[in-house]
């Protein structure tokens, strides 16, 4: 038999995959509401945790009030912050009751992957615990960042194993083409520039977790001289000694440098993301390069609104979730290309093991010069087929 790429499996998984689909788009409901609520200042909207001034919603009758007061004098009741910081936290209670789900029906069925479901379980068990640190840290940056990335790092494994499941897929009989198997360097250049674009969204996320979001109005980079200022202590990431890190506690020139980083972070960001988009039109994959091109487009117009208009609410949101498109496309090119790769070496291997026919040369030469060249769509103009 040649390995087909489509799966093994035997039924198809529409309830599984569904259900798994469902996750990601949660997940990613969590992450806007959670920049949500820091952007709205109600990351401390309640100062204990799971709780909300020890109850288990947001307190509503007067004498719920006066008791949340007597708890916690030093911190006055505002409703409107408590239900935003409440309803992150209901939402991403679901989530983490929904990835438990997903790893009690994998192990219902063998033919379920397994280990990626842990490993999200990992995640979610972690990011509750961050989401605890942010509170009783009270907003300490690096715990911020951290939550942020773990919420990145969720729906990214939720996305991938959404395609996992979707390539398993055996319903509707087709097989998936893929376009033409790419070089070493394109896979190398994916590689880094998701790597650079992870370094880019912890530089955001630690711009936001210590309020240097409007110390820099002006473009290309800052307004002040960021260059003499620039003090890599802003960088140091565990900042002891503070009772609250709500509003920030790094000084102005700190907070330049933090800015400044986050945005010639963004100029590297684009030159990397714009070479493997180059280098991705060049062998064909078009509308991978398409795709990666708009998400930077839109992310690098949405932070440079943030700059000019001072942080609009929405617009910051927007950020926050543009940076996780950009993330998300990237990784879904990179593993493209990687299947991509994998696919060819199979066709290739099974090709090889076939008696040496003149006929099973040529296909092997068909093979490898129609991959390589541009604008070619499909494996060598073939699809792998079982048989
Ligand atoms: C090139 C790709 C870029 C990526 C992947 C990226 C990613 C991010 C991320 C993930 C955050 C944290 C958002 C949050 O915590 O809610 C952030 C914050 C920020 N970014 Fe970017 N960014 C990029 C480009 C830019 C550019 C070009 C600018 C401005 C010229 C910019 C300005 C900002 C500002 C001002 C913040 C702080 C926002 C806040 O406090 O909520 N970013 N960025």
């Amino acid at each position: 038999m040649v390995p087909t790429v489509s799966s093994q499996s035997s039924q198809p998984d529409r309830l599984f995959r569904g259900l798994v689909g469902l996750t990601f788009l949660l997940a990613v409901t969590v992450i806007a509401l959670g920049a949500y609520t820091r952007l709205t200042e109600a990351g401390l909207g309640c100062p204990d945790w799971p709780g909300c001034y020890g109850f288990l919603s947001v307190p509503q009758t007067d004498a719920q009030h006066a008791i949340a007061q007597q708890v916690f004098p030093d911190h006055p009741v505002e409703v409107h912050k408590a239900w935003n910081e409440m309803l992150h936290r209901y939402v991403a209670g679901s989530l983490g009751l929904l990835i438990l789900t997903i790893n009690l029906m994998a192990w219902r069925r063998r033919d379920r992957p397994r280990r990626l479901p842990l490993v999200l379980l990992g995640m979610v068990i972690g990011q509750a615990m961050l989401g605890m640190w942010t509170v009783t840290m009270a907003l300490k940056p690096v715990v911020v960042m951290g939550h942020l990335l773990g919420g990145f790092t969720t729906a990214s494994l939720l996305l991938l194993l959404w395609l996992r499941l979707a390539n398993h897929n055996r319903e509707t009989g087709q097989r998936q083409a893929y376009p033409a198997p790419p070089a070493a360097g394109v896979r190398r250049l994916a590689v880094a520039a998701l790597v650079v674009v992870a370094l880019q969204i912890a530089l955001g996320g630690w711009t936001a977790a210590n309020y240097a979001a409007v110390v820099c109005t002006q473009l290309p980079v800052c307004e002040v001289d960021w260059v003499s200022k620039f003090d890599i202590t802003a960088f140091e990431p565990w900042q002891p000694g503070f009772q609250t890190y709500q509003y920030g506690v790094l000084n102005f020139d700190q907070r330049v440098s933090i800015h400044a980083a986050h945005r010639i972070g963004a100029m590297i960001t684009t030159f990397v993301v714009l070479l493997l988009v180059w280098r991705l039109w060049r062998i064909g994959w078009r509308r991978h390069a398409w795709a990666v091109m708009a998400l930077l487009a839109v992310q690098i117009g949405l932070g440079v609104t943030n700059v000019l208009a001072s942080l609009p609410l929405p617009v910051a949101v927007g950020h926050n979730l543009g940076g996780l498109c950009l993330l998300l496309g990237t990784l879904v090119t990179c593993r493209a290309l990687y299947r991509a790769r994998s696919a060819a070496g199979a066709v290739e291997d099974h090709i090889a093991a076939l008696p040496q026919t003149g006929f099973s040369q040529t296909c092997m030469k068909h093979d490898r010069s129609t991959a390589s060249r541009p604008g070619q769509e499909t494996l060598g103009g073939m699809t792998p087929k079982s048989g």
